[in-house]
């Protein structure tokens, strides 16, 4: 069962899939105990996930696993028409298409959680929204699930808030072999990447305005500097403003920032981080694009109230005259850039986030009847395990603590 834009298009996403999945040790080591162990045998599991190789490679591994699939995409802009075709092809459940309307979107949604699932694997939080609002007659078999992103986290803190939620989820934005790889180098590495390809413009010698210096925020800054741009930082914590400053970055508000950027980049996971007032200040020629998980932290409403004119410069690249005449351009709707107008985080990053993804449901499922309905923690067992089997297929060897050594950091006198 699945719907997806052309079938025909499965052996070009059957190759891309065979490319990332040669660089995914770590899938690759789990895809054969999962085959001997069967964890998720009879296991019915929902995912919505950016529809592109890597994901799909992670689909394959759950069913190595045993798992019985349906899958849709989490953004209708990062789907890949040949990799659904190829998981279609799979006799995977597959309910995705690229450009899709908001209509198709949540329909997709929907028919990927009909088959009633047990577990959840979410990015952003559409299937759990969907469980707990419109369709919750199709959550009475889920027993728990986990979600990728830090505005899916941040959903589901406030559904815990509120008493609503109605499993546990894992938090496997939070896990240290995530955040700190996916988050900051996957980000700061890709964002470029979907820069370059969608406008073929120079990094260096530009004013580079970041908003937000979290763990993303941090990546993309790190690269623009490599890149040779001036970096500016805009802020609502005083700690990470502090933090940008003292990296060597420029801080300012938006206000001022907007007046000197050549290109903006926004990744708060907030929204109306660029707005009216910001547009009009603006020099004419500037980029915009997004790298948070939803395209609300530019205001594109906004943006289209200040315009005279609107014109499709180029593929993901939507011009807008504004009414003091200035050009401004907007990447990929702005929705996630390096997903929407690239292919997202490389492989051997994603490889560490879906060992924890795969690691992390399989441990939902042992223990999810001792859990609490809450947002939990991924088991320090699990990042270490991940972070030990990357640096094994690194061929990277780290010292052991002696017995004297252990004693020693044991002592306080
Ligand atoms: P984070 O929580 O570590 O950092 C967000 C930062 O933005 C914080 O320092 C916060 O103080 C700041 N912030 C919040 N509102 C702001 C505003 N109005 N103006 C300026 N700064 C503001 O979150 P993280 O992990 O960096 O994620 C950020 C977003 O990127 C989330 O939506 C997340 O889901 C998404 N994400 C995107 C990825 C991609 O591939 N493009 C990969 C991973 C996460």
């Amino acid at each position: 069962m699945y719907r997806v834009k052309d079938i025909t298009l499965a052996e070009e996403g059957r190759k891309k899939i065979e490319w990332v999945k040669a660089n995914m040790p770590l899938l690759r080591y789990l895809e054969d105990d999962f085959s001997t162990r069967k964890p998720f045998s009879d296991v019915r599991i929902s995912l919505s996930v950016h529809m592109e190789a890597k994901t799909a490679y992670l689909v394959k591994v759950f069913r190595a696993g045993g798992a019985q699939i349906y899958a849709t995409g989490s953004n209708p802009l990062s789907t890949q028409d040949d990799v659904a075709a190829s998981l279609a092809k799979d006799g995977i459940g597959i309910f995705a298409s690229y450009a899709c309307d908001a209509v198709e979107y949540e329909k997709n949604i929907e028919d990927a959680l009909s088959h009633k699932p047990h577990l959840i694997i979410d990015d952003g939080g559409d299937l759990i929204q969907m469980l707990h609002t419109k369709k919750p007659e199709l959550g009475q078999n889920t027993i728990g699930g986990c979600e990728e992103t830090t505005t899916g986290i941040t959903r589901l803190k406030a559904m815990e808030r509120q008493g609503i939620l109605g499993f546990p989820m894992m938090a496997v934005n939070d896990a240290l072999c995530k955040y700190l790889f996916d988050n900051r180098y996957g980000t700061g590495q890709s964002v470029f990447d979907g820069i370059d390809r969608t406008t073929n413009l120079i990094i260096a010698g530009k004013d580079i305005v970041i908003a937000g210096y979290g763990w993303c925020g941090k990546g993309v800054a790190m690269r623009a500097k490599g890149l040779g741009a001036r970096v500016i930082v805009t802020e609502i914590d005083p700690i990470k403003a502090m933090e940008a400053y003292m990296d060597g970055f420029y801080v300012m508000s938006m206000d001022e920032a907007a007046k000197i950027g050549d290109i903006f980049i926004t990744v708060t996971g907030c929204t109306d981080v660029i707005t009216k007032r910001h547009f009009t200040d603006m020099k004419s020629g500037a980029v915009l694009c997004n790298a948070g998980h939803f395209n609300v932290e530019i205001s594109i409403d906004d943006l289209e109230a200040v315009s005279v004119d609107i014109e499709q410069k180029r593929h993901n690249i939507t011009g807008y005259r504004l009414v003091n005449g200035k050009w401004i351009y907007l990447l990929a709707e702005g929705r996630l850039v390096n997903l929407a107008a690239g292919d997202g985080h490389p492989a051997e990053i994603m490889d560490l986030s879906f060992a924890i993804q795969l690691l992390g449901a399989e441990y939902i499922m042992n223990n999810h009847k001792n859990l609490p309905k809450e947002v939990i923690k991924v088991p320090d067992e699990i990042d270490q395990k991940v972070a030990r089997l990357r640096l094994e297929a690194w061929n990277l060897t780290i010292d052991t603590l002696s017995t004297k050594q252990k004693q020693y950091l044991d002592k306080w006198d």
